[in-house]
Formats: C-alpha cells, structure tokens, sequence
C-alpha cells in the first residue's frame, strides 16, 4: 500500500487534488477532523455524512487505553472506529512537545500504528517550539530525519508513512527538512510544530515557515498543516499549498462554549443570533443552544460543520480561480491574519509558478490587491511587448496624435495596448475609482516599459488632478496634462 497524490486544480500555490492511500482515495484541500474513541463528541458517521473522507486519531493514547488497545490491534482502526474512509495516526509527538516525555520508541509507536492498521503513519518526530534556539531546532531535526530513515527501512520507500517536515522557526533548515524528506520518498509531508505560531495568533510567522518548508517539498507532495483546525486559516494555508488540514479545534472549542466562524472565534454567550446554515444553528435559537444539555455535542457540530463547509468553498475557489478574493476576505477579520496576508503577498516569487496565467476575474481590494500575483506578472510581461519608437500612455481621454504608438492605462497593472483589452487580467479586472495606491502600482509597470525599452520615447498624458502624482513617480518620463 502506498499514497500517492495528484493535482487537478491550482490557484496561487493552492490545489485541489485527490490523495490516494491504498484503495481510498480523499479530495483535497481535505479536512481530517481528530476523532478521540473516549469522548465521541461527534461520532464518526456524523463525520461522514459532513463529508469527512478521512480522520485523524492519536496511536499513543490508544496504545495506552484500557478500553480500547486490545480491540484496536483485534479489529483494526477501522472496525473500531466504524470509519470507512482514511485513518490516519499521530504517533503521540505532539503529547511530547506539550508534556515533555512519552514512554514509546519509534520503532514501537510505527509497529503499533501498522499493528492496528493505520492507513497514514506518522513516526515519531520532534516539534521544535518556534522559539528554540538554532542549535536545538538542528539536533530536534537531525533526530527526526534518523527516525524517517528508520521508518524506510523498516517499511520501504514511499509506504504508508508520512514524513513530517520539521526545523523550527529557521527558513533554510525548514526547506532542507524538506528537501531530505522528498529525497527519502515520502510523498505525504506534514509541516509539524506550528500550533504554537497558530495559537498565538503568529501568522506572518506561519507563511515563513511553511513557504520555506514548501519550496523544500516541492509541488510533487501532499502538504498536512499539522494542527491547523481554525476554519478562518484555511483559505491562507491552501493559498501556500497546504492540502489537508486536522482539527481538534472543533472539540476544544465547543467543551469551553466556543462558537467557530469563518471569520474568527465567538462565544455563544455573546450572540443573539446563529449565523451559520447548518443543522443545528437553523434549528437551534443561541438561547436554546447555550441552555441545551448537549450543548457541547451541538456546538462541536456546528464548529465541524463551517469547518467543512469553509474546505467546500476553498476547493470552489481554487476551482474559479478566485482564492486570492477568499483569502483576502478572511484575512481582514484580524489584523494578524493580515499580517500574514501581507506576508504571504511579499513572496509572489514563489507564488507565481503555480498560479494560473489566465483566470476568471481580478477584483481589486485595496492597496493589498496591488502586490498579487496576476499584478508582478503583469509587470514582467509588460517588458516583453513591442512598442513604436513614439509612444503615448493615454491615462485621459482625447490623446494628441502624432505618436508611433497609443498605449491605455489600466491600475494597478498599468500600460496595455489595445490588443490586451480583452484578455486577462486587464480585460477581466474590476476596478474601483482610481486611488493613489492602484496608479502608484501602475506608473511601476509604466517604468517597467521604459526601463526595457531604451530605444523608445515615452510621454504620458493625464488630467490635471494626476499630473503631480505621477511626476513624483515618473521621474525623468514627460508628464503632458490633456485638461487644461
Ligand atoms: N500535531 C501538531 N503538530 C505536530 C507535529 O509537529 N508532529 C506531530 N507528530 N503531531 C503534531
Ligand atoms: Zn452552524
């Protein structure tokens, strides 16, 4: 049994994709909620019918479990947990990096997870706090890529073994991590450690971390953002090309009264209304809710629920092409998220060899929207285009003639010639009222064309009220005002 995956769809560096374990097979950008056998908050069939392909369980607490460690090595996971779908294991790291000691080796929590039929293995690797030294996040990650190396030699190369990438908060041992772990055959790579930047509200951190694990990784594998549940960072994650996605985030919340958004957190106490479309919050006013004796079971499905629905709508707009207007959204719900918006938005390098030439539409959102991708690539094509030896950027109406060449002007892309008014982006851009913001990116891609054009002459023709602006950002282009 081996996993494999496949993409059908990018947009920036997100997929919709299929990850393939065995004879299962799960639609990516997936969401595995963590299913614990002891609490069964919301049972596995709920989670089925929510549309969860796969789950995620925790080996080592089952290794430990009175009730259940006997039946899990009889029956296997799946008749245990009455799960169709994958069942992927945690080796119990995690418990290692939040209570220090765990009393298992690799060798035994990889036997036990094979023992109990696990269809994704994690071995046992070390998450490195983000604050740790460099020497430490080093040692943590030499010890991890031993225990991979173990892992293939006990079970081959590219099994059913997941290779998570790990190396702390330092971009070249994270790309490294990544890099040997593609080189050892894993094809399924969670990046691990990063609860604590999630936690803490760390986003710009995040995007470092993870692109840096990506461009290690390559496009070639399936990306598992460990321990990412908030459905308001999924949008983010998969626009970095993180595919699967766990959440315990789900359960937590709804034990402390919790209420997950898209948008962020809310606590059932302070709303007066449900809204959301699910089952619960229609059928549910949020004072018979909070008074509810299942309270926590309503809750945790609600949460589950906008979590499944926000992976719905993150495959939609990678199928449109529309995942930078979701990410934006999302990402204005908290001024950290914004900041790793903006994080994520001064890496369009890496972005961009994903990201589709030609898409559905561009809407501009404000001054962030200049930085996308579609934009600097437009930039860089602009130095590719044939121009007349006289040539005029027409940004007002009734241009002078006597030029080889007209060029329009569109922000914030900025000069185009007629023939490119029908395709993307300027053809399928919406653009608001001219801001200073959207022409200050424009007049970049009007000294992109002066810059690559030695030959030509350039002037620029524009209304009075622009005239000042674009002589601060054109210097040394002629700036003729057509309005007075
Ligand atoms: N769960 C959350 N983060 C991690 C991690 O880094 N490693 C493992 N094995 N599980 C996790
Ligand atoms: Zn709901």
């Amino acid at each position: 049994m081996t996993i494999s995956f496949e993409v059908a769809h990018t947009d920036i560096m997100g997929r919709v994709g299929r990850l393939r374990v065995g004879d299962r097979t799960v639609r990516t950008p997936a969401l595995l909620p963590v299913y614990n056998p002891h609490l069964q908050i919301v049972k596995t069939s709920e989670m089925a019918r929510m549309g969860a392909e796969a789950i995620i369980t925790n080996a080592y607490s089952l290794s430990r479990s009175q009730e259940f460690r006997e039946r899990a090595a009889y029956e296997g996971l799946h008749r245990l947990l009455d799960f169709e779908g994958v069942i992927m294991t945690d080796s119990g790291s995690f418990q290692l990096s939040v209570y220090g000691d765990i009393e298992i080796t690799n060798q035994e929590t990889l036997a036990w997870q094979q023992e109990i039929e696990s269809d994704i293995i994690v071995p046992l690797d070390i998450p490195t706090h983000p604050d740790a030294p460099r020497d430490q996040a080093e040692s943590d990650l030499h010890t991890t890529l031993a225990r991979l190396r173990e892992a293939t030699a006990l079970y081959g190369e590219g099994g059913r073994v997941a290779g998570p990438v790990q190396g702390g908060s330092f971009p070249d041992l994270r790309e490294a991590a990544g890099r040997q772990v593609r080189a050892m055959g894993f094809s399924f790579c969670p990046v691990g450690a990063v609860v604590p930047l999630m936690e803490n509200y760390r986003y710009a951190e995040l995007v470092t971390v993870v692109l840096a694990a990506k461009r290690g990784i390559g496009a070639g594998a399936c990306v598992h953002l460990f321990g990412a549940g908030h459905p308001m960072v999924f949008a983010l994650a998969a626009a970095m090309g993180c595919d699967v996605f766990d959440s315990a985030a789900y359960a937590l919340a709804a034990r402390e009264g919790r209420y997950l958004t898209p948008d962020g957190t809310l606590h059932l106490n302070e709303l007066h209304d449900l809204p959301c479309a699910c089952a619960v919050c229609r059928g549910y006013t949020a004072r018979e809710m909070s008074d509810a004796e299942d309270r926590e079971h309503l809750l945790a499905h609600h949460n589950l629920a906008v979590s499944f629905a926000e992976i719905a709508k993150v495959r939609h707009a990678i199928y449109e092409g529309t995942l930078w207007d979701l990410v934006d959204a999302r990402c204005r719900s908290h001024p950290a998220l914004l900041k790793g918006y903006r994080a994520l938005l001064g890496r369009t390098g890496d972005l961009e060899v994903s990201d589709p030439v030609s898409k559905r539409r561009f809407f501009y959102r404000g001054s962030e929207s200049c930085a996308r991708t579609e934009v600097m690539r437009y930039h860089r094509l602009i130095a590719r285009l044939q121009i007349g030896r006289r040539c005029l950027v027409a940004m007002a109406p009734h241009p002078p003639h006597g030029f080889d060449e007209v060029l329009l002007f569109r922000p914030p892309f900025g000069p185009y010639p007629q023939a490119l008014s029908e395709t993307f982006p300027i053809g399928q851009s919406e653009i608001p009222a001219w801001d200073p913001d959207m022409v200050r990116s424009g007049c970049a891609g009007i000294r992109s064309l002066v810059e690559s054009h030695p030959d030509s002459t350039l002037t620029v023709w524009c209304t009075s009220r622009w005239a000042p602006f674009l002589r601060e950002e054109l210097p040394g282009i002629e700036v003729v005002c057509g309005d007075i």
